[in-house]
């Protein structure tokens, strides 16, 4: 068997968690690769919401195992807070969540020099979640990180303290003032919560569930132009977001991953610092995001909101080789009486369908192609039979302008609110 991938499109919070969840079913193990507590992927069903920040969105299923694999970088802090909220829903994680050795740990100190690195770059800041992300993945590519393996050593004292030392000297640079022993039982009892679990060669455990002929779906978190590389760096995360993340962040090789599905909204949203050809910043994204309800989910801050822009979502598609598109929060868009779609950018005084490497110096203007709206309420349809004509037609544009058929189409943020597309609808 291959490894399906499914990744966000966008800048994050495209709704990975919601479709996660309804995925699961198809699969045996769900493995999140890359990010860590910056994420907050919700999920809503029976009447509950649930928002998951590093357990992978597989685990209200009963017989399903979740992975958090070695890309991840876990805060035991919020970790803990994770275990315990689900436990509170009756959902036991201790048969089905598995912990990969090689996952970095986030440190209390790590959240403190996410905090003075962004108040060092004072207006030019990323707009980090401060959940410690970008300290963790530079000390794991310093080579000084401790992983999950570490803590049931009995040097595990002895590394941290090392670690911290160091981290203390970085913040007395930053003139930072702060009170690690208040922090720090928290991250122990974190530690005693971590040790519970199973501790697994992650890489092994897939590999040998592919052989066996288990179906893994492997969950990416943040957006694909939030990656490292690729996103619109500096305002990115810190790990590859994008497919090729998947593959070094569970010890997937490339030839063993089938599907990538990739995710996104039928507009655009960000938060946080950072280009955004399309952002309406005005009173159409405040309608977008009022009826959206776009506030973070990991830090409640409002999402910046704008109309689909197709250059962007077809470099994120190239760079991760998406088989299958799937489309969600059309709902939000029922409100207008025209949807515009961005087709190109004016740089420079030329036309351009792609992503320019210096958008961070020089302005994009969006141009725009308009679709009549639907106008009505798309919640309780339940068949691509009883969607409007408008959206289909929305829906065909992207299909064709994207050259992917769009196979999910989310009406809601139930569950139930999901839409199984015909095979290939732009054929
Ligand atoms: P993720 O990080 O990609 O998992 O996405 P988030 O959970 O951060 O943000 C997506 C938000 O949209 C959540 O509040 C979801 O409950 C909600 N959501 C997901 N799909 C839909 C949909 O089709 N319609 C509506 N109205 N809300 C949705
Ligand atoms: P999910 O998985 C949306 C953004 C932050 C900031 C930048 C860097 O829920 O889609 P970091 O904390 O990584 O140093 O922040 O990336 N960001 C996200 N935006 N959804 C996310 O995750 C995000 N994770 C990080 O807002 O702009
Ligand atoms: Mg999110």
């Amino acid at each position: 068997m291959s490894a399906d991938v499914l990744l966000g499109l966008q800048w994050g919070d495209e709704g990975k968690g919601k479709i996660v969840d309804v995925l699961t079913p198809k699969y045996d193990i769900i493995a999140r690769f890359q990010g860590g507590p910056n994420a907050g992927h919700t999920l809503e069903f029976n009447g509950i919401k649930h928002v998951l920040h590093t357990i992978p969105s597989g685990i209200f299923h009963d017989t399903n195992i979740n992975v958090v694999g070695n890309g991840v970088v876990i805060d035991p802090v919020i970790f803990k807070k994770e275990i315990d909220a689900l436990k509170q829903m009756g959902v036991d994680v201790k048969n089905k969540l598995l912990i990969s050795k090689r996952a970095h740990l986030i440190l209390p100190t790590h959240r403190l020099l996410d905090a003075a690195s962004e108040a060092a770059k004072g207006k030019d800041k990323i707009g980090s979640t401060l959940k410690g992300i970008g300290p963790a993945y530079m000390d794991k590519t310093g080579r000084n990180g401790l992983r999950v393996g570490d803590i049931s050593s009995t040097a595990f004292k002895q590394k941290y303290d090392a670690l911290v030392a160091k981290h203390r000297q970085l913040l007395a640079f930053h003139n930072f003032e702060y009170n690690l022993s208040e922090l720090e039982p928290a991250f122990f009892e974190g530690i005693e919560v971590l040790k519970q679990l199973e501790h697994i060669d992650s890489e092994l455990y897939i590999n040998n569930a592919l052989r066996s002929g288990k179906k893994v779906l492997a969950e990416g978190a943040q957006g694909s132009l939030l990656d490292i590389d690729f996103g619109t760096y500096p305002f990115v995360t810190s790990s590859n977001t994008v497919t090729a993340g998947a593959c070094t962040g569970l010890g997937v090789a490339p030839n063993r991953i089938g599907n990538v599905i990739g995710i996104f909204k039928a507009y655009c949203t960000r938060v946080g610092s950072g280009p955004f050809p399309t952002e309406l910043d005005n009173a159409v994204g405040e309608k977008i995001r009022m009826v959206g309800r776009e506030f973070g989910a990991t830090t409640g801050r409002p999402r910046r909101c704008g109309w689909l822009d197709l250059p962007a979502l077809n470099y994120a598609i190239m760079i991760n080789g998406v088989t299958e598109l799937m489309m969600m929060k059309a709902d939000i868009l029922s409100e207008f009486d025209e949807i515009s779609i961005c087709t190109h950018y004016k740089y420079k005084g030329e036309t351009i369908d792609y992503l320019p490497y210096d958008i961070i110096d020089n302005d994009v203007e969006p141009v725009y192609t308009k679709l009549k709206g639907w106008k009505c309420d798309l919640t309780k349809m339940e068949n691509v039979d009883q969607l409007p004509a408008e959206l289909k037609e929305y829906i065909r544009y992207i299909e064709k302008q994207t050259g992917v058929p769009i196979s999910i189409v989310s009406l809601g943020p139930d569950r139930k609110q999901t839409i199984f597309m015909e095979p290939a609808l732009v054929k």
